[in-house]
């Protein structure tokens, strides 16, 4: 596992879109995973600003990493509209090339198996951006999910649903299940890049980073993965003590 260290949020922004750029120009036809959530807002917008100055999206696919259950795709508060808003209709990806789990279908398990069969069928993620819950969660996989779980329906924590309020006109609303990449799903990915800032998220990095690898801290699977970067402000690398030089390699500013 790299880790990256940045100063602000928009370094951070443009660091991860800097990796999604190159992962772009060596193959046109990216197999993008996004994340919902603020974290990778300034993200999306640096790919923006590289779409602006010529960078063609037009053959990327992108893939979502979770959808609420019950509310429609319409809704602003919905990870279909999320994903709209913030990166199919900017980076102007083609709508039938962009692929979120539908939180909708009367049969959610069926559902599950068709966006799995979906993502196969398109050789794979080759990119994953993730954002990290304050619980460690990736995607909505709680702390206590399977490493090897797939696609499902999941029971939201009250620590997720208190954070995800700030979507909804009021906190009963925030939907009490979703639909998720299960952390198996996110591990099939050729490469991984988590961004996190914040102090709010310090201790959720500290645990994922160099805490033990276990499901209590969903984002630890990650250091299993062999190529995944965490890129991190300086609020959310403050409680990181053992970042080697190892994790230089992006020219980002170390700790030791
Ligand atoms: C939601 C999403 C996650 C995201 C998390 C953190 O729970 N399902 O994918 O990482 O929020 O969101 P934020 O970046 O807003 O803190």
């Amino acid at each position: 596992m790299d880790v990256v260290i940045v100063e602000d949020q928009e370094a951070l922004g443009g660091t991860a879109a800097s990796l999604v750029v190159e992962g772009l120009r060596a193959d046109p036809r990216l197999v993008l995973g996004v994340a919902t959530g603020s974290s990778p807002v300034t993200t999306y917008r640096a790919l923006l600003a590289a779409h602006r100055e010529g960078l063609d999206f037009s053959q990327v696919h992108c893939v979502a990493l979770d959808e609420y259950v019950g509310i429609p795709a319409s809704d602003p508060a919905s990870y279909h509209s999320f994903v709209r808003r913030e990166i199919a209709v900017p980076l102007d990806l083609r709508p039938e090339n962009v692929l979120v789990p539908d939180g909708n279908a009367p049969d959610p398990t069926e559902a599950c198996a068709a966006f799995e069969d979906a993502v196969r069928g398109l050789g794979g993620v080759g990119i994953q951006l993730l954002g990290i819950g304050r619980n460690g969660h990736v995607g909505f996989n709680e702390p206590g999910s399977p490493f090897g779980s797939r696609t499902r329906i999941a029971r939201l924590s009250p620590t997720t649903r208190a954070d995800n309020a700030r979507f909804f006109p009021r906190p009963e609303d925030v939907p009490t299940h979703c639909l998720t990449q299960g952390l198996g799903t996110i591990l099939d990915a050729a490469r991984i890049v988590l961004v996190a800032s914040g102090s709010h998220k310090a201790r959720a990095i500290a645990a994922a980073v160099e805490g033990p690898v276990t499901e209590a801290c969903p984002a630890s699977v990650l250091q299993l993965h062999p190529d995944a970067t965490v890129i991190v402000d300086r609020d959310a690398a403050s409680e990181l003590h053992r970042i080697s030089r190892r994790h230089a390699s992006l020219g980002g500013d170390w700790l030791d």
